[in-house]
């Protein structure tokens, strides 16, 4: 087995060297290889994908994400930005559904935003559509022949691409408290109306779950009302990852939040994927020493259940990370004192 590395920029170098140390102490025997990847790779090599960096990710059983994003880069032509990096590899290996579970931790009730009554309760899913939506239409600036400055976006979703992210969010629900909500704005926008359309077909082969549809903006404040309510939320990508930031304040801080982009694609003991927290490269605290590990250590327990098919190292994992937050060693985003390596050495010292 053998995993791909790409620590990119800012914080996710930092988060990535904690994440490594708990595979080490695992001691699974797991072959992993390093590359550059965003801003990193632009620097070194002029380009934020570099082919040899998606060779080596499309030759592993799974990828080790940290996080891109390089405040001296936001002036390049936007090809050459290190976000093309993580939305390249996604489209690239076909990385569609990308699941981002959020759940309060014990302990961690009173840190959350949201008073702790309701903060314990949040165990949801969010599963994002990651392949279409506005990221990926045809997009464009000029300037009107009244001499005005015009950008647009393209917003689309065919019905194949809906048909499996929807499959993907029922299988979820299957798995978890069978109710799915599907967040959408169809009452304004077509490409939400076939989303819509397309999602309540699928529910025909999926007896045993419950749907409900919701509007995005309604979603947003039901999630800071009353997130208990929800299980799976399957939803486009856009709206996904405006979610997602949400959900991550609702269980205490966007450190916490891992994910797993999984597509059709098996391994030998599992489902191919990228595992990556949710947070961007955090330029305001990088290089501090400041940045929770959590997320990225939970993404690693996805990549071991999901892609390696080691359930029982990803269970341990998950469970030296509850202990410590149980335990009080909190990161300064969750109003603790904690710093990075400290916060990993207290995970090490739990597994
Ligand atoms: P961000 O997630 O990087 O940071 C938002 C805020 O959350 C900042 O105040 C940051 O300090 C804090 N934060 C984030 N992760 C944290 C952690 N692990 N521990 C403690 N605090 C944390 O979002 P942003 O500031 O909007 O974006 C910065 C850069 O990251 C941009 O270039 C953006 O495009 C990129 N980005 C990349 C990814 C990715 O690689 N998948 C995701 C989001 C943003
Ligand atoms: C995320 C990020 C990315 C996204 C950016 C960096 C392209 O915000 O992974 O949530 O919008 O998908
Ligand atoms: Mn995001």
């Amino acid at each position: 087995m053998k995993i791909a590395v790409l620590p990119g920029d800012g914080i996710g170098p930092e988060v990535t060297r904690e994440a490594l140390r708990v595979l080490d102490a695992l001691d699974l025997g797991i072959e992993r290889e390093e590359a550059l990847v965003g801003g990193a790779a632009y620097h070194a090599k002029g380009h934020p994908l570099p082919p040899e960096t998606l060779a080596l990710a499309e030759a592993s059983d799974g990828i080790l994400f940290g996080a891109v994003g390089d405040p001296t880069c936001d002036a390049l032509e936007r090809h050459l930005r290190p976000e093309q990096a993580i939305l390249g590899l996604r489209k690239a290996l076909t990385l569609f559904a990308n699941l981002r579970p959020a759940k309060v931790f014990a302990g961690l009730e009173d840190h959350s935003a949201l008073r702790p009554e309701v903060a314990g309760a949040i165990d949801l899913l969010i599963v994002r559509e990651l392949n279409g939506d506005v990221y990926f239409g045809e997009k464009g600036f000029r300037t009107t022949p009244s001499g005005e400055r015009e950008g647009w976006d393209m917003m689309s979703y065919s019905e194949s691409e809906v048909r499996r992210i929807a499959h993907a969010g029922f299988r979820a629900a299957q798995g978890r408290n069978k109710r799915l909500c599907s967040v959408d704005k169809a009452n304004v926008l077509e490409t939400s109306q076939l989303w819509r359309d397309v999602v309540i077909e699928v529910s025909a082969q999926y007896p045993d779950v419950a749907l409900e549809h919701m509007y995005v903006d309604n979603a947003a404040m039901q999630l800071v009302k009353n997130p208990g309510q929800f299980d799976v939320v399957v939803t486009g990508n856009l709206f996904g990852d405006i979610l997602s930031d949400l959900a991550s304040m609702c269980v205490g801080s966007i450190g916490m939040l891992a994910s797993a982009s999984l597509g059709e694609r098996q391994t030998a003991h599992g489902t191919f994927g990228l595992y990556e927290p949710i947070h961007g490269s955090a330029p305001d605290i990088a290089g501090k020493g400041l940045a929770n590990p959590m997320a990225t250590i939970l993404s690693l327990a996805m990549l071991l259940r999901h892609s390696l098919g080691l359930a029982e190292a990803a269970d341990r994992v998950e469970a030296a990370v509850a202990r410590t937050l149980a335990d009080g060693v909190l990161g300064r985003d969750l109003g603790g004192t904690a710093g990075t390596t400290e916060i990993g050495d207290a995970v090490l010292a739990r597994l």
